[in-house]
C-alpha cells in the first residue's frame, strides 16, 4: 500500500496519551515556519509499472458500480503535507464494498505490482494516502448504506469507512447521543483516524478513537470482506486500527457512543513556569468526575495574547486581564472543558471553581466561555472557515490554522 512513517502508540496508557499529544501538538510548532516557508515538492524517482498501457485496459474492464478515473488524478497525488506529489495511475470511486473487494482481488491477482492506498481526507503528512501510479481508492464515494443507530445500554453507530466525523456528530445528536473520543478537526474520515489514533483532549478519559469501535468490517489486501473485532478475527482487528492504512480497508466501523452534553464549559489559563503547567494537567486526567477535556499549547512570544481571546472568551478578572504582558514570554496554555446539561447550569459553576481552585496557573489569565457541545468540537473548522473568509489560509491551510487558532484569533 502507500508509503508509511511508523508511529506507534500505546494503547493501553491513558496519560501517556496524553503526553504523546502534548509532543505532537509542541513539535508542530517549530515546524510550522518550515514547513510554510519552504513548500517544496519532492519529485518521485520511482520506475513506472512496466506496461502501463495493459494495466489501464485491465482495470477499464472491471465489473464495478462506482467508477474509475484515470484522468482526473491530481487531487489523489498529493495530501495534506504537501510535500510529495505521486500521482496514481488510476483513482477507484467505489460505491459498494464490493467494488473495493473487484479491486483489490484483481491487484493482487495480476502480475503488474500496483500498488493501492486507501484515501480518506487526504490530511495526513507523509505520502500516506498516495499510492504512485497505483490506485487511489477515494474513500468518501462510499457513503452508503447510511449510518443506523442502536440505542440501548451500549449504544453504537454503523458508519461507512469514508463517512466525515462531522456528520456522525451531527447525526447522532438526534438521538442524544455522541461518540466519546474526537479528534481536534472533525472533517476527517472515520477510516483514515481510526488507521492512525485519534487523539484529542477526551483522549485521556476515554481513550483515542481506536479504543472506542466494537466492530470493524475490513477488505483485505485479498479482497476478501472480513467482519472483525475484539472476540472475532482480533488479530486483524488490532491490526487495523492504529495500522496507518498497511492491514486492509476499513469499509464499516460501529462505534461505541454515549450522552451527548447539550452544553460546555470552555476555560484557558497561562502558565509561565512548564513544570506547574504539566502538574496541574497530571493532576487533572489523575481525577476523577474532573474535567471531560484536557489539553494543552506552548505561545511562542505573542503580544496581546489575552486581548485576542476576549473574542470567545470572558475574562475572569477584566482589569487584571488586561494589565498582563504576554509580549517577548513563552507561554503554556492549559485548556480544558467541562460538559453538562441545562438542569446542571446552577451548579456547574460552583463545581469548576472547586476545581480550578486546584490549578497554579496565572490568576488574571483566567478566561472562559460557553457554548453549545457541537460548537466546541466543530471549532478547528469554525476557525478555518473564518480564517478562509480573511484570506488567511495558505498552502499549509490547517496547519496555519491550529496556529491561529492557538495564537487565538477566533473574532
Ligand atoms: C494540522 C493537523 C492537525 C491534526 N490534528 C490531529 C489531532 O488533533 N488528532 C489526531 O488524532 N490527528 C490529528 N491529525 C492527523 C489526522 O487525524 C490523520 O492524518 C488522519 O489520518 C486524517 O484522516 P483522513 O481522513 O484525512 O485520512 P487520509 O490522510 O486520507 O489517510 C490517512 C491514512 O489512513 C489510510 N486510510 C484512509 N482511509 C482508510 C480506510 N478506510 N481504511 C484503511 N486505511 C485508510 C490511508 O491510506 C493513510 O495511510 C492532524 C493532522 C494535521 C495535518
Ligand atoms: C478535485 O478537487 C476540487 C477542489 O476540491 C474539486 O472541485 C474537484 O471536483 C475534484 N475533482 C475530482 C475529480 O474529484
Ligand atoms: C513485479 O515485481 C517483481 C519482483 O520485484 C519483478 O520480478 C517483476 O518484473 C515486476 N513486474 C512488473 C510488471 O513490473
Ligand atoms: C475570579 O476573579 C475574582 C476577582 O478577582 C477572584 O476573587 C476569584 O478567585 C477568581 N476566580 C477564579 C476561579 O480564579
Ligand atoms: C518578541 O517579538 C518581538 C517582535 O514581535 C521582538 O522584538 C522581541 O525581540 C521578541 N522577544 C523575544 C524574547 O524573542
Amino acid at each position: 500500500m502507500g508509503s508509511t512513517s511508523s508511529i506507534q502508540f500505546c494503547r493501553r496508557n491513558n496519560k501517556t496519551f496524553l503526553r504523546i499529544f502534548m509532543i505532537l501538538v509542541l513539535s508542530c510548532i517549530p515546524g510550522l515556519t518550515n514547513l510554510c516557508s519552504n513548500p517544496s515538492v519532492t519529485t518521485p524517482t520511482d520506475l513506472l509499472p512496466s506496461n502501463p498501457s495493459d494495466t489501464l485496459s485491465s482495470l477499464d474492464s472491471l465489473d464495478l458500480e462506482g467508477y474509475i478515473s484515470f484522468n482526473d488524478v491530481n487531487n489523489a497525488s498529493k495530501d495534506f503535507g504537501n510535500r510529495y506529489q505521486l500521482p496514481p495511475l488510476a483513482i477507484l470511486h467505489p460505491r459498494s464494498v464490493s467494488d473495493i473487494s473487484t479491486m483489490m482481488r484483481h491487484i493482487v491477482g495480476s502480475t503488474s505490482n500496483l500498488t493501492v492506498a486507501a484515501r480518506g481526507h487526504g490530511h495526513s503528512l507523509q505520502g500516506q494516502a498516495l499510492a504512485h501510479q497505483g490506485v487511489v481508492i477515494n474513500m468518501e464515494s462510499l457513503t452508503s448504506p447510511g449510518m443506523k443507530i442502536h440505542k440501548g445500554k451500549q449504544p453504537y453507530v454503523d458508519v461507512s469507512g469514508g463517512e466525515l466525523w462531522i456528520n456522525i456528530l451531527r447525526e447522532t445528536l438526534n438521538y442524544g447521543l455522541s461518540p466519546k473520543s474526537w479528534t481536534d478537526y472533525l472533517h476527517l474520515t472515520v477510516g483514515g483516524t481510526l488507521s492512525n489514533a485519534g487523539i484529542s483532549g477526551q483522549a485521556f478519559k476515554h481513550g483515542p478513537q481506536i479504543n472506542n469501535v466494537y466492530q470493524l468490517e475490513i477488505v483485505t489486501g485479498k479482497g476478501e470482506v472480513v467482519t472483525c473485532s475484539e472476540k472475532r478475527n482480533s488479530e486483524l482487528f488490532h491490526s487495523v486500527l492504529g495500522g496507518l492504512g498497511q492491514f486492509g480497508i476499513i469499509t464499516r466501523a460501529r462505534i461505541s457512543l454515549g450522552p451527548a452534553p447539550h452544553m460546555v464549559k470552555w476555560i484557558r489559563a497561562l502558565y509561565s513556569d512548564f513544570s506547574a503547567f504539566s502538574r496541574d494537567q497530571e493532576h487533572l486526567i489523575s481525577k476523577k468526575n474532573a474535567f471531560d477535556y484536557v489539553e494543552g499549547f506552548v505561545i511562542i512570544n505573542r503580544t496581546d495574547i489575552l486581548k485576542n481571546w476576549r473574542s470567545s472568551f470572558t475574562p475572569n478578572d477584566s482589569t487584571k486581564a488586561n494589565q498582563f504582558k504576554s509580549d517577548g514570554k513563552t507561554l503554556y496554555c492549559l485548556e480544558v472543558v467541562k460538559y453538562f446539561n441545562s438542569e446542571q447550569a446552577n451548579t456547574i459553576n460552583q463545581e469548576i471553581k472547586k476545581l480550578l481552585s486546584e490549578l497554579s496557573y496565572i490568576p488574571s489569565t483566567l478566561f472562559s466561555s460557553e457554548v453549545p457541545y457541537i460548537e466546541f468540537l466543530d471549532r478547528v473548522h469554525n476557525a478555518e472557515t473564518k480564517l478562509r473568509a480573511k484570506g488567511r489560509i495558505t498552502w499549509c491551510g490547517q496547519m496555519l490554522v491550529r496556529g491561529e487558532i492557538n495564537r487565538d484569533i477566533m473574532s
